[in-house]
């Protein structure tokens, strides 16, 4: 079956099919170089934490954004044809380099668990996780340089890819140096680098840029994708607060405990009664913070408007893009099914 005759969500389950595939054939061929049996181990734990988890999202959205400027599939029960390999490829290089950045940020943010289960420095040390961090991310080069696309797109879309690394090391920087009081910009700014590019406007490009965008869809691409990437990410705020650990498979205590600058909690504390404040001071970054206590900040948290008011944040962002959405020069089916994509990265619950 031709898949660009598939309805777009069985092309983008295909898509996931298929990067899961072309990331399974990866590690196969890339065992471990030495005997050791703990070097093997940890190349074992960097395969399972690739495979098994994730949503996948930034394989997706550059898959969209290279149907969307006319990208074109066989797919089929074969797997992916000569056609559809740079985009598989490239696609699972953004899933490498994402598997990289979150070993990473779990180092930085001393979190204890990634995707339902013990974060890579919590099974591993933290030396082991540096290293597989540095491993993937090693890795996303090499696949996406492989990938086998037509050289002059290849170097279109590479351009974009060195940038975006460039641009998420550049907001998780902005992220670790941010302090209670920031301007509200600021945070904004780190979570548009930190997030948005890598997560939503970049794959989108990049993906664009295979199938030869012009330079109109390339910006449209760019105007929906901040906006979407930043709702994205302030709805992960929400949800490492508010979330179900069972559906995030992250702790709903480390924003917390860590003391996380966050948009949510900014706007707590400036609207936050005397004794709002003095819980604040108190148990907000405490290492010692108890389920009690954290549920009263979750209270507090309501109670000052900072859930309503990072909810419109994210709907207002939303809006934004869709409103791009509606008339940017994409195909019409891609534009269906990013108008459907927007909508689960803002409102979902994982
Ligand atoms: C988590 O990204 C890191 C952020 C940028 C918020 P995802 O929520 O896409 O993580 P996985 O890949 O699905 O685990
Ligand atoms: C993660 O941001 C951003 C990157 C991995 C580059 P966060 O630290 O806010 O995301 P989670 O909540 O740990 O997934
Ligand atoms: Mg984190
Ligand atoms: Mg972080």
């Amino acid at each position: 079956m031709a898949t660009e005759t598939m309805p777009y969500q069985n092309q983008t389950d295909w898509l996931r099919s298929q990067v899961h595939d072309a990331l399974t054939a990866f590690f196969a061929e890339h065992s471990a170089p030495v005997g050791d049996p703990e070097v093997t181990a940890a190349f074992t734990v960097l395969r399972d934490f690739v495979l098994d988890g994730g949503k996948r999202l930034r394989p997706v959205l550059c898959f969209w954004g290279w149907r969307g400027a006319g990208g074109h599939s066989l797919g089929g029960r074969e797997g992916a044809s000569c056609r559809d390999r740079p985009i598989v490829s490239v696609a699972a290089a953004l899933e490498l380099c994402h598997a990289g950045l979150l070993i990473h940020d779990d180092i930085m943010d001393g979190s204890d668990l990634r995707r339902g289960r013990p974060t890579v420095h919590r099974a591993l040390g933290q030396s082991a996780a540096i290293l597989l961090g540095v491993l993937a991310l090693a890795w996303s080069d090499e696949v996406f340089a492989g990938c086998g696309a037509d050289p002059v797109r290849l170097r279109a879309a590479r351009r974009r890819f060195d940038r975006m690394r460039t641009e998420v090391i550049a907001g998780q920087f902005l992220d670790v140096l941010a302090r209670a009081g920031d301007a509200p910009e600021r945070a904004l700014t780190a979570i548009r680098y930190k997030t948005a590019k890598y997560t939503v406007e970049r794959p989108l490009q990049i993906g664009g840029e295979l199938a030869g965008a012009g330079p109109e869809l390339l910006a449209a691409y760019s105007r929906l994708g901040l906006p979407l990437g930043e709702a994205f990410q302030l709805r992960d705020d929400l949800l490492g607060v508010f979330g179900d650990p069972a559906e995030t498979g992250k702790s709903a205590l480390d924003d917390l405990r860590e003391g996380r600058h966050t948009l949510l909690i900014a706007h707590a504390w400036q609207h936050a009664s005397p004794a709002a404040a003095r819980h604040l001071r108190l148990w907000y970054g405490s290492a010692g913070l108890t389920e009690r206590a954290a549920e009263t900040i979750r209270q507090i948290l309501l109670d000052t408007g900072a859930v309503a008011h990072v909810e419109t944040m994210i709907a207002d962002r939303v809006r934004q893009a869709l409103e791009v959405l509606r008339t940017a020069p994409i195909t019409p089916e891609a534009r269906q099914a990013l108008t459907r994509l927007a909508d689960g990265i803002a409102n979902r619950t994982r």
